[in-house]
This record gives structure tokens, C-alpha cells and sequence, in this order.
């Protein structure tokens, strides 16, 4: 069994984005510049934008953190959106989600320009991605993407189950996995409402579990050589942590890493890749290779 190391294949990719950076900064280019929207204090929220800003820093990117309290309004919010559209220095922006109760999540991510989507949320972006054309990729399937081709992982022909069936993994990442010249699999997609989530995944020769649960599959729904993505990162209490919790994924890892031929941990798996595709997205951004 091989564990799937996230950190050190993202920590690879980013050296590798640095160097192209210093080669188009020693060139007179410019640095690509990266802005976040952080609204309210979610804890999650504030990690995962941290990591951000720093892995901006590792790649030699510009950030720009905006910070607002979780009342700003939507028009406040939109506005926000539209001077980093406007801002000719900023390359790409994401705005981090969720985001309190009162705003319209779609309604922000639709006001962001296209050429700007970093998080290849747009549905512009989107719907590109989904008949194959050049565009911005949701960074957590990208980013599993790139795991399996570095670590081997034959996907063509292979058959795929996907667990959950959000907008941000499950369903780019189904439309990756069938992608023709792309993941060239047999994909199959689960949900909460699925009565043959176990038989499906018994079959499976690659699960990627995307469903939220803590520890949802188990060593009984696999079989022997079965390669196991975990996109979950749901905090659970630990009282032997300073924290006072810990990241617990949707794969239970005891049961089912003795059975899987290659597996990801949670932390250390797809998260860092996530980030590390952000990186990739925004350099293109400043290259412009998917929009002029
Ligand atoms: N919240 C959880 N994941 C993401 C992500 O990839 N991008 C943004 N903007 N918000 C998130």
C-alpha cells in the first residue's frame, strides 16, 4: 500500500511555479497577484485563507487579503467583487465560502469575472470545463487529477466512484474523470439519496470520497487494490489536541488503507494540492493561457 503524499507533490509543484515566476519577474514581467475575500471569523475559513496567502509567499506571488465582518451587505460585498474585477494589478481573486446566511453565494461567484475565477467557479468556467475547452478548473479536482497522474494511477478504463455531488468536487470531478483524453473513465456518482452506494463502490477501482461524513466508508464497502481519494476534512473533537480537534476525513483510514493499493491521508492528502492548484490557476491567470 502507498500512501499518497499531498504535501511533498505540492510542495514539488510550487517550487516549480516559484522558478517560473523568478524567470518572467528576471524577464521584466510581472508578479502574479493574488487577492482573497475572508468574510466573518469561520475558523476553517481563516486556515484555509492563511495557507493561501502563504503558499502565495512560497510561489513568489503578490496576495491581497481583504478582511470583512460577517453584517457587510450584499451590494457592499458586490461591490467589493467589482473593484477587483476593475483592479488591472490583480490577476485573480477568490472569494472564500461560505459566506453568512443573508448573501447569495451564486449571486457573488456569477459577478466575479471569468478571466479573474481562480476557484473556476463561474459557471462560465464551469460549462468550458465541461465540454473540454481551455478554462479555470476547480482547484480540489484538479488537483486530483494531478495526484493520480503522479503517482501512476491508470485511470483510462478504470471504473471511478465518486462520493457526493457538490459544485465544487463532485461534479467537476465526475466531468474530469469522463473527460475523453482526460480521466477516460467509467465514473459513477453517489449521494445521500443513492440505494446502492455500497455495491457501487465494491466494484470501484478508484473512489473518491467527496461526501462530508467523518469516516463514512469503510473497509467492508471496498475491494482488495482499490486506489482512495479523500476530499473530506471535517473538524471533530480531540481532547489530546491543543486545538481541541482534528481533521477526520470521509474515508475510514484504519479499515480501508490495509485493502487499498494507494491511499490519501487526512491531513496531508488533497489538501495541500487544492491550494497548490490555486497557485497554478493564478499564474495562468497572469499568463492569461485560457482568456486574453
Ligand atoms: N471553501 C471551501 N473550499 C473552497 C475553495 O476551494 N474556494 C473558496 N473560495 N471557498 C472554499
Amino acid at each position: 500500500m502507498t500512501i499518497i503524499d499531498g504535501k511533498a507533490t505540492a510542495a514539488a509543484i510550487k517550487a516549480e511555479i516559484k522558478q517560473e515566476v523568478e524567470r518572467i519577474v528576471t524577464a521584466g514581467g510581472k508578479r502574479p497577484h493574488l487577492a482573497a475575500i475572508l468574510v466573518g471569523h469561520d475558523g476553517g475559513s481563516e486556515t484555509y485563507v492563511s495557507n493561501k496567502v502563504r503558499a502565495c509567499e512560497e510561489c513568489g506571488f503578490r496576495s491581497t487579503l481583504l478582511r470583512f465582518e460577517d453584517d457587510i451587505t450584499e451590494a457592499e460585498l458586490l461591490a467589493e467583487v467589482q473593484k477587483l474585477n476593475d483592479d488591472a494589478s490583480v490577476d485573480g481573486f477568490i472569494v472564500q465560502l461560505p459566506l453568512p446566511k443573508h448573501i447569495d453565494e451564486q449571486k457573488v461567484i456569477e459577478a466575479i469575472d471569468y478571466r479573474k475565477d481562480v476557484d473556476g467557479f463561474h459557471p462560465i468556467n464551469v460549462g468550458r470545463m465541461a465540454i473540454g475547452l481551455p478554462a479555470f478548473i476547480s482547484a480540489t479536482p484538479k488537483g486530483i487529477l494531478e495526484l493520480l497522474r503522479r503517482y501512476d494511477v491508470k485511470t483510462s478504463g478504470s471504473k471511478c466512484v465518486i462520493l457526493g455531488r457538490s459544485n465544487i468536487v463532485g461534479k467537476p470531478m465526475a466531468q474530469l474523470m469522463m473527460q475523453k483524453g482526460g480521466g477516460d473513465a467509467t465514473v459513477t456518482v453517489c449521494h445521500s439519496r443513492s440505494k446502492t452506494l455500497k455495491e457501487e463502490c465494491l466494484q470501484a477501482d478508484i473512489i473518491i470520497a467527496a461526501i462530508g461524513q467523518p469516516a463514512f466508508l469503510k473497509g467492508d464497502m471496498v475491494k482488495p487494490g482499490v486506489v482512495v481519494i479523500d476530499v473530506g476534512t471535517t473538524r471533530v473533537p480531540d481532547a489530546s489536541r491543543k486545538s481541541g480537534f482534528r481533521l477526520q476525513g470521509d474515508v475510514d483510514f484504519e479499515g480501508v488503507a490495509p485493502l487499498a493499493s494507494k491511499i490519501t491521508p487526512v491531513p496531508g492528502g488533497v489538501g495541500p494540492m487544492t491550494i497548490c492548484m490555486l497557485m497554478q490557476n493564478t499564474l495562468a491567470a497572469a499568463k492569461h493561457d485560457y482568456y486574453d
